[in-house]
């Protein structure tokens, strides 16, 4: 409901909402912005916020609050222990998700961290739809691997699937028959499958894979970080559901897992994260962990204020109106730059825009980094910063390094509630002059092959002057 049609009969993606607090921007001159890449290492993550026009590195913690959020951030009471806040996040939990026991953690990495100690020994294998960068890390910190099992639909960059995110049943069949029991600590689903361009999982698979797990005695856990495009994805293309409220979808996939997490920097529009289940004792395993490593277990590493934010934003979240929006903004760049010849991830997922970078910059070599040589491109041209999602922004250590990634895109986020239509058709008219002068993109190398390279954070310099000859026509382009 979140698009309305024209008197030309074309749509458009219309916001829900009115503005009433604003945050000006500036847009600095292109040779200014080549000097931000040189003063960030060529990585986007390392710019200063200032000399970003448009911010779609990420829609996490980065987006508005609403009028309710920011009313339920002074019923805080800044308790040590035994907040309000959160017994009031508890009664949403177990409404919203059905789940009697919940933990909060400062963001959705903690819940990964949480879940690793407490389940994951040495030798231990997570099956997985496919791995979030944290989430194989800290498996791997504590002598874990990951196992993904994606069906193939979702390894390519384009596709008419609705549901790419869907694991492979027969590979995950396989590989229970394969696995001591006891090697594996718990299988994770990814809701809204982040790396191969926020591609929704379906809930017929989200079922089947439960009751295999539970037929072979495996915890399920459920990291429902990016849930909010999967649920109306599901809505929308799962003609099955097309009648049931989001509430009720919620509630139907939430049941599905033994445990569910998410970062509330995505669901919720807050800054938190947190982990709940019905299974007491789990409960109080992990209670153990983020006491010790988070904080007291009734704040666990929030503000309270934050908190009472998270679970307004949950509640939000029920709101057909709410879930559609960023998949509609997200649709409406997809087809805008299909019809330019643009490659992109097909068909349009959650979080945000994915161009593919592999195609984008085909005349690169593969150890060009042709997502983070793109995304430093789009930022000369722009001022809009996306994110690299290929080789530089997956995390090595402990399991070593990739120069080259499966897919190199780049995602242009879409953050809730942020931006408008107009910041969107601005990106999109840069990213199609890119397109028309690719040939102009050059590549980037590690800076220094020798530094241990860590999560999100890279070194790249360019191969030759190219970012300056880029700036410099589309400077005299006319263009700004
Ligand atoms: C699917 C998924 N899980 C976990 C996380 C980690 O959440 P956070 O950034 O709050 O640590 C993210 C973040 O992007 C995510 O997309």
């Amino acid at each position: 409901m979140s698009k309305v049609k024209l008197s030309d009969g074309t749509s458009i993606p219309i916001e829900m909402h009115r503005v009433s607090t604003i945050h000006p921007i500036r847009l600095i001159p292109p040779a200014a912005r080549v000097a931000a890449l040189d003063y960030a290492g060529n990585c986007s993550y390392n710019l200063r916020s200032e000399d970003v026009f448009i911010d779609m590195l990420t829609d996490s913690g980065f987006n508005a609050m609403s009028d309710a959020q920011a009313g339920a951030f002074h019923l805080a009471d800044h308790a040590y222990a035994g907040g309000e806040g959160y017994y009031r996040m508890a009664d949403t939990v177990q409404r919203m998700l059905n789940k009697r026991f919940f933990l909060p953690v400062h963001q959705g990495r903690a819940c990964e961290h949480m879940l690793a100690r407490a389940f994951v020994r040495q030798g231990g294998v997570v099956p997985t739809n496919f791995h979030f960068g944290t989430f194989r890390t800290q498996t791997g910190f504590m002598g874990g691997t990951v196992a993904e099992m994606l069906a193939d639909k979702g390894r390519v960059t384009t596709g008419s699937d609705p549901f790419k995110g869907d694991f492979d049943m027969e590979r995950l069949r396989a590989f229970f028959d394969s696995t001591p029991r006891e090697n594996i600590p718990f299988l994770r689903i990814e809701a809204g499958t982040n790396l191969i361009g926020g591609q929704p999982i379906s809930m017929d698979n989200i079922q089947e894979v439960s009751a295999l797990c539970r037929e072979r005695g495996v915890r399920v856990v459920l990291d429902m970080s990016l849930v909010m495009d999967n649920l109306h994805f599901i809505k929308a293309r799962d003609p099955k559901r097309a009648d049931m409220s989001i509430a009720d979808i919620t509630r139907e996939m939430a049941d599905a897992a033994d445990i569910v997490y998410f970062s509330g920097r995505k669901l919720g529009f807050a800054r938190g994260g947190g982990i709940c289940t019905n299974d007491e004792a789990d409960f109080k395993l992990i209670r153990g962990f983020v006491s010790c490593y988070e904080g007291f277990p009734t704040f666990g590493g929030m503000s309270s204020a934050e908190l009472e934010v998270m679970r307004v934003g949950i509640e939000e979240t029920m709101d057909e109106n709410v879930v559609s929006q960023g998949p509609d903004f997200i649709a409406f760049m997809t087809d805008e730059f299909i019809r330019h010849g643009v490659p992109v991830v097909t068909p349009a997922g959650g979080l945000g825009c994915h161009i593919d970078a592999n195609r984008f910059c085909s005349h690169l070599a593969p150890e060009d980094f042709r997502g983070a040589s793109l995304a430093a491109a789009i930022y000369i041209v722009s001022g809009a910063r996306g994110m690299e999602r290929g080789a530089s922004s997956e995390q090595p250590a402990p399991i070593g390094i990739e120069s080259v990634a499966p897919m190199e895109l780049v995602r242009l986020a879409v953050p809730r509630r942020v931006y408008t239509l107009s910041h969107i058709m601005y990106v999109i008219d840069r990213v199609v002059w890119l397109y028309e002068h690719r040939e102009l993109i050059g590549g980037l190398r590690w800076e220094d092959e020798s530094v241990e390279r860590h999560s999100f954070i890279d070194y790249l310099r360019p191969t030759s002057d190219w970012r300056e000859r880029l700036a410099e026509v589309f400077a005299a382009s006319g263009l700004e």
